[in-house]
């Protein structure tokens, strides 16, 4: 505790005591405040709200911070590799040599998806979105895995874990595979995590799998930046889904569909598809620009702004400098990213922008860079997700571990007061 802070109202006096956290935020703790007083706190979309004490993520939106477990952001994209940050999101340390190797035999061995799922899968049309499918087969998971529904001791949340790392990148394979109408395939032992996943994803029936160095750097990279990101939508989503102990599986499933809107992880899926109408309107980004900046119109720049960054997005950065590497070194010209660095000029020179703090976001490149690896667009929020993953299960664990009450907010209520009932002859 660090002091304490003063409520007064109607000649009331509360004291409220002050947390402070390991980087100096300072929150007041409300817990005993309806108890004391019989008044609650009011914070639509929670932006003032902290719902936890987490040891997992740092970030400063004012100073562009951002760092898995105290590590930069910065250092983990360009020194390690994506299961080493998966492990170091879960278990809070950086694996040794021999860790890694075990984690990743024990995901290996756990790489088998159950056939019976392929006959889930059959039944979506192929047109159906991926992250619907996604998150339909993450929950049918729990139908063949029971004995994780829930789970009671550090071994089986060992092995819960290690299924679903282990089997989420065959579910995303095959939601792509059966969009493109190919058949399912499973992975391959001797490849490394990532590598895996893009052969599980784009191996051709015909052909062997050729790796290519620099796709595989980038979606490493990719999805390291997207491991975790701390109380975002999705993310408070799974532990509130988990802290009614609702499983693992189930409380992931629950955080796809959060990820999936467009105000959130379908952002990467919505610029591209921003950039393409912009295209086909004739590639005039100044007319898109009054359009965002218009509040008689809906239309939003997306890829554009940030509910914490308000200075820069840390990720932004590291993502703008891969995805010029990347489209470098495949020797691509894409007229959409001719659109999408003028919106990017424009914006980064205009008061609307500027004064708002709106800067281009993970989002805006990422989407770009996936567009030159050849997946196709409705798979960004998939690849998000597949990113995401190790950040939920690592804020699900502490959840648990903290034992944390169920999430169940209150509200004002400001509807009707008591009425009498009319018969539905008298209405
Ligand atoms: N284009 C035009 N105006 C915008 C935009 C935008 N992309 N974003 C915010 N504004 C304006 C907004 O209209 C408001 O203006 P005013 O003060 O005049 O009313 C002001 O900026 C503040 O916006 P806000 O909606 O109060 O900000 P927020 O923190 O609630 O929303 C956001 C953050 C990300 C939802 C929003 O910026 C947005 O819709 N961006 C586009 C979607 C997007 O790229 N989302 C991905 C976020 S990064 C990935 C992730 O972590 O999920």
């Amino acid at each position: 505790m660090s002091g304490k802070a003063i409520l007064e109202y109607e000649g009331n006096r509360y004291e409220l005591p002050v947390i402070q956290g390991s980087e100096n935020e300072l929150a007041i703790d409300i817990k005993n405040l309806r108890s004391q007083s019989g008044m609650i706190t009011l914070d639509p979309g929670y932006k003032n709200t902290g719902s936890c004490e987490s040891a997992i993520t740092f970030l400063d939106g004012e100073l562009g911070i951002l760092r898995y477990r105290g590590y930069a952001i910065e250092d983990l994209a360009e020194k390690s590799s994506f299961l080493e940050v998966v492990y170091l999101l879960i278990w809070g340390e950086l694996p040794t040599q021999s860790q890694l190797e075990k984690f990743h035999k024990d995901i290996v061995q756990e790489s088998i998806v159950d056939e019976d799922m392929k006959k889930i899968l059959d039944g979506f049309p192929k047109s159906a979105h991926p992250m619907g499918v996604l998150s339909s087969l993450t929950s049918a998971l729990i139908a063949f895995n029971p004995r994780f529904v829930n789970v009671s001791s550090d071994e089986e949340m060992y092995e819960a874990i290690v299924r679903i790392v282990a089997k989420f990148p065959v579910l995303v394979a095959w939601t792509l595979r059966k969009r493109k109408g190919l058949p399912l395939d499973y992975g391959d032992d001797t490849l490394g995590y990532v590598e895996n996943i893009h052969k599980m994803m784009f191996k051709k029936p015909s052909g062997e799998y050729k790796k290519n160095d620099i796709i595989i750097d980038a979606l490493d990279k990719l999805l390291i930046l997207h491991a975790d990101h701390e109380q975002n939508c999705s993310t408070s989503t799974v532990r509130i889904v988990g802290s009614s102990h609702a499983g693992l599986f189930a409380s992931l499933s629950a955080g796809i569909s959060a990820l999936w809107g467009p105000l959130h992880g379908g952002a990467n899926q919505a610029v591209l598809e921003m950039l393409e109408a912009i295209q086909a309107d004739g590639g005039d980004t100044k007319k898109y620009m009054a359009k965002a900046k218009d509040k008689n119109d809906p239309f939003r720049l997306m890829g554009f702004g940030h509910r914490v960054y308000k200075n820069f997005d840390p990720r932004a950065k590291i993502i703008k400098k891969a995805a010029d590497d990347v489209l470098a070194d495949l020797g691509i010209d894409d007229p959409i990213l001719a659109i999408a660095k003028g919106l990017e000029q424009e914006a980064l020179q205009d008061e609307y922008f500027v004064s708002r703090n709106l800067y281009p976001n993970v989002d805006f490149y990422s989407g770009i860079i996936y567009r030159a690896l050849g997946i196709p667009t409705e798979m960004f929020t998939v690849m998000f997700a597949l990113g995401r993953l190790p950040g939920w299960i690592a804020q699900w664990r502490e959840m648990r571990l903290n034992q944390e009450p169920i999430g169940r907010p209150r509200q004002v209520y400001v509807g009707e007061t008591l009425r009498s009932f009319t018969p539905i002859e008298n209405r």
